[in-house]
């Protein structure tokens, strides 16, 4: 079947390329900024406990069948929905899910550039010394000055989709595989050694840790339990179809349940690890865990602002989230730009900027909702935080749930099977995951958040 398509050169040859974009698309803003935040805001143990039950128990499996439907057909995903939906005879409704990914990807990026771009600004102004000798009051005063600033916003969200553009039009393969080889080892390295900061010099390590890991069952409310799987959605890059469009590129002799594990894994480390250095700070600083999305910026940088070599180091960290960020970025754009080339013929490069345009002018709507359209409110909340609820709450683990369901009830068992090629075992627990669990979880949720 691959061997016909015409889209098949397009296969990524090299076995890593496929684990390092799906861990790009992974690690990113999800993990170093919006766990922390999140997890602040709920109330730490008992929200991280339910964020990592989700991991396993929906997340992994999830991660496997999205990416073999992207391999099974090596199409789009609104293709690869069209194509396996009429060879299992089955309703041809089924293909919303290709539509949805690309909506919701479209969303999510419009707030997620804003974001990038706050880090990008936090680069510059570190390098700059702008924060030098800042105690926290004051770095917090910056980051709601920055918050307030329009114009700085914007060129710093221009900023990020320009790149985004850019390295989205050349391909993952090309644009962005050697930069990453070097650059996620790097944060990492960072981000361990902002752990041994944490660990050492805030004098505040078991606090944060106990705070992140001391499950107290009161605090197990349903909005923490809606909060926590999305989550685990939105830092998975799951629900929207982002691994089925890569899973067309991944060679046919990739394992699937391996590269997913070592995915989720990794993700899961990263987010840990920065949680574990934010908290620390935190409370060192006389900072509120509950801060909300100016947790990570005001935290981290009243610690660089106060330590020796601290503007080289934050700008050396702010610069890698920002790359971090990127290479999610370009995840959201890929089933839109994959379907536009595919269907109209069009080219790459004309198609992105076309999407990235688009995106880039939504986006500026979560920009002004930090300032000048702060008042202007849909159901009680501002453009930015409705996109984030819509994406997280409903769109991502809808999109999720029907991708399950679909293949684990609707598919001809044949096509995940082959796909998946693990040991009977494995394969009926992995069944059972997809086809119970995660419809099930994805409904209590609902459930949860219409009648809590
Ligand atoms: N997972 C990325 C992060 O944690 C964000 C992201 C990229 C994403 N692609 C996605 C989220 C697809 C949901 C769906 O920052």
């Amino acid at each position: 079947m691959a061997g016909q398509n015409p889209t098949a050169s397009k296969t990524w040859n090299n076995r890593w390329t496929f684990m390092l974009a799906a861990a790009g698309s992974a690690i990113g803003l999800g993990n170093i900024w919006k766990f922390p935040y999140i997890a602040g805001q709920y109330g730490g143990g008992a929200f991280v406990m339910v964020y990592l039950l989700c991991i396993a128990l929906v997340g992994v499996p999830l991660l496997m069948a999205e990416t073999s439907i992207g391999r099974s057909t090596r199409l789009s995903p609104l293709n690869a929905m069209r194509k396996l939906t009429s060879d299992s005879g089955a309703f041809r409704g089924w293909e919303i899910v290709g539509w949805m990914g690309m909506f919701t990807g479209f969303i999510i990026l419009t707030f997620y550039s804003v974001v990038a771009g706050w880090a990008m600004s936090y680069a510059w102004d570190l390098l700059t010394g702008t924060f030098d000798g800042m105690n926290a009051s004051q770095v917090g005063g910056e980051f709601e000055a920055l918050t307030l600033d329009a114009p700085r916003q914007i060129f710093w969200h221009t900023a990020f989709m320009a790149l985004t553009v850019y390295i989205t039009a050349r391909g993952v393969h090309k644009g962005l595989e050697k930069g990453l080889q070097v650059m996620m080892p790097t944060l990492f390295a960072l981000l361990i050694l902002m752990l041994g900061y944490s660990m050492f010099a805030t004098g505040n390590f078991m606090k944060g840790f106990h705070f992140m890991f001391d499950v107290d069952f009161s605090k197990i409310t349903g909005e923490a339990v809606v909060a926590a799987m999305g989550q685990a959605f939105f830092t998975l890059s799951l629900g929207m179809c982002a691994l089925m469009a890569y899973g067309a590129y991944m060679p046919a002799n990739n394992s699937i349940p391996r590269t997913a594990l070592s995915v989720a894994f990794l993700d899961t480390l990263m987010a840990i690890i920065s949680g574990l250095i934010v908290f620390p700070i935190v409370y060192a600083h006389g900072l509120e865990p509950s801060a909300g999305p100016g947790l990570l910026f005001v935290s981290l940088t009243s610690a660089f602002a106060n330590m020796t070599g601290g503007a080289y180091l934050g700008f050396a960290f702010f610069v890698l989230v920002s790359i971090a960020a990127l290479s999610s970025a370009i995840s959201l754009i890929e089933p839109t730009l994959a379907w536009v080339t595919e269907r109209f013929g069009m080219n790459r490069i004309a198609a992105t900027i076309m999407i990235g345009g688009a995106i880039w002018f939504v986006g500026l709507g979560s920009v002004l909702s930090f300032n000048h359209w702060a008042e202007v409110k849909f159901f009680g909340k501002t453009i930015f935080d409705l996109s984030g609820y819509v994406t997280d709450v409903i769109l991502l683990p809808l999109g999720g749930m029907l991708t399950a369901i679909f293949a684990g009830w609707v598919l001809k068992r044949s096509v995940m099977s082959q796909e998946l090629a693990m040991s009977v075992g494995m394969y009926n627990l992995w069944r059972f995951a997809i086809r119970i669990i995660v419809p099930a979880a994805v409904l209590l949720i609902f459930y949860t958040a219409i009648f809590k």
